[in-house]
């Protein structure tokens, strides 16, 4: 089954079209990236699958059921910047996710069910390479260490759907490789899918399964507010790649 369906999504702002008529089936497993010119609606195409924007036309199932229309547990989304809280230590932000799940007025848990939490939290830390940093505030921690533990609080949960806008774009050649060795072996042992968007075609190419490129067949500014962005290139990578483990 697909893990994510479009069917004629339209997105307008006012008057402004920003994404117009996509119909797009992403398989369970997939990894897709995301590639298009600044500005033609890759971040608002993530929101719509996050559940923090609502399409204007057109419906998005996710396995099979009409999205639920608030961002939940079962979609993780990891931002260039600003995924974490700061004021938040490593582990206040793995464990932050499970924290407002399981109690979400008060935020705390308690007892067993905290020792379990912090223990699942840990290995998480370790399992992104963060192991000895759980007191340290993001502030304290490099580019590549945020994105890290980003990716730690996204995956606790796990969720079904792994939403990434231009994670590692900030990130420096040397620790951008590393971490893409990283988010492949995420996306291997983990049972999800992943939606990537990113300016990097070499990354694209590194790491999906699948590239979709989003552009405005009409650009000339008399028409940008009348046309939106549509899928204009689909390109399954060959060989065909898929995740280690399916389920
Ligand atoms: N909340 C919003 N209200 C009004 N316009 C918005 C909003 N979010 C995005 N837009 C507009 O939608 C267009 C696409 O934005 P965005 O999805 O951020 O593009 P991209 O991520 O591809 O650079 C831009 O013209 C932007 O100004
Ligand atoms: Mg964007």
């Amino acid at each position: 089954m697909s893990a994510i369906r479009m069917d004629n999504v339209w997105k307008e702002y006012g008057d402004q079209i920003v994404l117009e008529n996509i119909s797009l089936e992403i398989e369970s497993r997939a990894f897709v990236a995301l590639v298009g010119p600044s500005g033609c609606g890759k971040t608002t195409f993530l929101r719509m699958i996050l559940g923090q924007e609502r399409p204007t036309r057109g419906a998005i199932f996710m396995d099979g059921q009409p999205l639920s229309p608030e961002p939940g547990a079962d979609r993780g989304v990891v931002f260039q910047r600003y995924s974490v809280f700061p004021h938040l230590t490593v582990l206040g932000n793995v464990l932050i996710g499970r924290e407002l799940t399981a109690a979400p007025f008060a935020g705390r848990l308690f007892g067993s069910a905290r020792r379990a939490a912090i223990e699942d939290a840990r290995a998480m830390i370790a399992d992104v390479g963060l192991e000895g940093t759980e007191n340290k505030y993001p502030a304290q921690l490099s580019g590549g260490m945020q994105q890290r533990l980003a990716l730690a609080q996204a995956l606790l949960m796990p969720p079904k759907v792994l939403l990434l806008d231009e994670p590692f774009g900030a990130l420096d050649p040397g620790t951008r490789a590393e971490i893409h060795q990283l988010m492949k072996r995420l996306w291997n042992e983990t049972p999800m899918t992943v939606v990537m968007v990113t300016h990097d075609m070499r990354e694209a190419f590194t790491l999906a399964t699948r590239v979709v490129a989003f552009e405005r067949p009409r650009d000339r500014p008399e028409e940008k507010m009348r046309y939106g962005a549509t899928i204009t290139r689909d390109l399954h990578i060959w060989p065909t790649r898929r995740a280690a483990s399916t389920d």
